[in-house]
This record gives structure tokens, C-alpha cells and sequence, in this order.
């Protein structure tokens, strides 16, 4: 049967918490497990540009003993050159799955419902569910525990706060966001959540200071203000974000050891200082790597 991994909603917490276990297994025995997936070969199929998503997903399949084929912008042409679910099943016929990496999320959705092999969201307008995994992982390596674990959110309600917001909520950390007016998460989304996290115990606040948002936090975490497809807003956006750096001062606030995380690429000197993401709070880089040890244990999951 085959199975995709478009968000983390989809995911029970037992299934959150086996992807863990078995990251850590493959991350710290990597031994233990051979070429796993020798003969299979992934696509990636981008649309947009990226560093950590591309090559941790084809360093991962070359460590598991498989092979990966980049599909960028030019070559594919998703929903120009033929249909987006014609490109699916054709697809379906080679490789034993896919990343892709698009604008609208529809596109997403369109590749696993027409494809017959797993596909994976390396991130669309709307989510970015391989970066929240990883975080969570991340803050999981540092805290010991997720239960309890107070994260502020400090920037745009984009994609990545989407995932962020479906994986806190499952696994009980509580979310405190700060957002300019009219940047707030996506609605439905928040409403969700919310659920998801009081079934939890935990809580989901919203706030438009960010100071307030960091006090007793465990962990500050920031995003681009403006994302990739919204390069012309920048100038706007830069503006409206006013306020809302993570710099010294506001690190400050948190707690004394709070961790300081950014899924990177990051805008030095605008969401966060060169002073805080280069400090000693921060774990940018460590975040970083597990994108590569939870995506070899996603792939193994889904592919073999
Ligand atoms: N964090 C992340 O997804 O980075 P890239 O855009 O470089 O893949
Ligand atoms: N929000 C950012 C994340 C990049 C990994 C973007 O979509 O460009």
C-alpha cells in the first residue's frame, strides 16, 4: 500500500513518536541498518530553490543505498508542459517516490492522489512538514522531553509555523505566537491546532509584542519575513516586521538556557541578528542536520 507524507495532521502521535525512535536508532547505529533501499530511486521534484531539503534528501537515499534524480523548475514544468497528475503516473512507473517542493499546496495534493508511489512535501505555500518534524526532533534532543516545552514563535504565520503548529499541538508544547497585524497563521489551521493541543493539555496563545511572547520561553523560533514566491513584498514586509527581531534583548526575556532555532535560510540582520543565530542559545546548525537523519527515517518508512 502506498503512503504519503503531505503533513504532519495525517500523522497519530504514536506514529510521531515510532519516526523518532527510529531516527535516532539510524542517526546514532547507522550501522545497523545496510543499504536499505538499494535500487530504489526518489525524485525530486522543486519547483522552488533550496540547500537543507534537496541534498539531505539525496545525501539520505545515497547513505540508504539508493539513487535520486533532481527535477528542477526546467525540466518538469508541473501543470505547464502536460498535467500535473499526468506527470504522477508517469512518474509512478520509474521511481519508487517523490519530493516535491512547489507553490500552491494544490500541487501537493494533486501528485498523491495521482501518483501510485509515496509522495513527500518538501515544502509548499502552505506547509512544511519535513522542517517540522526535524524541529521537533531537534527541541526533543535538547529538552529531553516535548510535554510541557514552551516555544515562541516570533515572525510571519507562514508555512512553517503551519508545521510547526500541527507538530506542537500533537505532542503537548506550548505555542506562544508573535505576529505583525495581518500576518497571523492560517485560521483553519489555528483552530485545529488549538483542539489538537487542549486535547494535549497544552495551549496555543497569540500575541502582538513579542516580548510577551518569549517570557519563560524554552525555545525562540523564527522564520524569513518574506518567503520564497513573495520577494516583491519584501521591501513591504520589512516594514510591517518592524519590532519583531530576535536580537539579544529579546533573547533575554526567555529563559536563561532557552535554544534559539531557524529553519534557515535566514535574512542576518533582519528576523534575527548575526549576534543571536551565531550565539551561544543558538542550535541552527544541529536543527539543520537532523532534517537529514528524520528524512532517512521517513524514507525508510516509506519507500522500503
Ligand atoms: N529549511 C529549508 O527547507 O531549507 P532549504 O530551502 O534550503 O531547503
Ligand atoms: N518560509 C520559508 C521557508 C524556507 C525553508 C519559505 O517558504 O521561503
Amino acid at each position: 500500500m502506498k503512503k504519503s507524507f503531505v503533513t504532519i495532521k495525517d500523522l497519530a502521535i504514536e506514529e510521531i513518536d515510532y519516526i523518532f525512535d527510529l531516527t535516532s536508532k539510524m542517526k546514532h547505529k547507522e550501522e545497523d541498518f545496510g543499504l536499505p533501499l538499494a535500487g530504489k530511486t526518489l525524485g525530486l521534484i522543486f519547483q522552488k530553490p533550496s540547500n537543507r531539503t534537496r541534498v539531505s534528501f539525496e545525501v539520505g537515499m545515497t547513505q540508504l543505498g539508493g539513487h535520486s534524480i533532481y527535477l528542477g523548475p526546467e525540466t518538469i514544468k508541473l501543470g505547464v508542459r502536460e498535467k500535473t497528475s499526468d506527470i504522477a503516473k508517469t512518474l509512478s512507473r520509474y521511481l519508487s517516490g517523490i519530493v516535491a517542493r512547489t507553490f500552491s499546496h494544490d500541487d501537493i495534493l494533486e501528485l498523491a492522489e495521482s501518483s501510485t508511489i509515496p509522495i513527500i512535501n518538501g515544502l509548499s505555500d502552505l506547509l512544511h512538514p519535513c522542517q517540522g518534524l526535524a524541529d521537533l526532533y531537534t527541541i526533543k534532543e535538547k529538552s529531553q522531553v516535548l510535554n510541557g516545552v514552551k516555544l515562541a514563535y516570533i515572525g510571519d504565520g507562514n508555512n512553517v509555523l503551519h508545521s510547526l503548529l500541527y507538530g506542537c499541538s500533537k505532542m503537548g508544547v506550548d505555542v506562544s505566537i508573535a505576529t505583525p497585524k495581518g500576518y497571523a497563521p492560517n485560521k483553519d489551521i489555528l483552530k485545529q491546532t488549538i483542539n489538537y493541543a487542549s486535547a494535549q493539555g497544552g495551549k496555543i496563545k497569540l500575541y502582538d509584542n513579542p516580548r510577551l511572547a518569549v517570557k519563560d520561553a524554552d525555545v525562540i523560533y523564527t522564520d524569513v519575513w518574506a518567503s520564497m514566491g513573495q520577494e516583491s513584498e519584501a521591501k513591504k514586509r520589512k516594514k510591517d516586521f518592524k519590532g519583531y527581531q530576535v536580537n539579544s534583548k529579546l533573547l533575554s526575556l526567555a529563559k536563561p538556557d532557552c535554544i534559539v532555532m531557524h529553519c534557515l535560510p535566514a535574512h542576518r540582520g533582519e528576523e534575527i541578528t548575526d549576534e543571536v543565530i551565531d550565539g551561544a542559545n543558538s542550535v541552527v546548525f544541529d536543527q539543520a542536520e537532523n532534517r537529514l537523519h528524520v528524512q532517512k527515517a521517513i524514507l525508510l518508512m516509506l519507500l522500503k
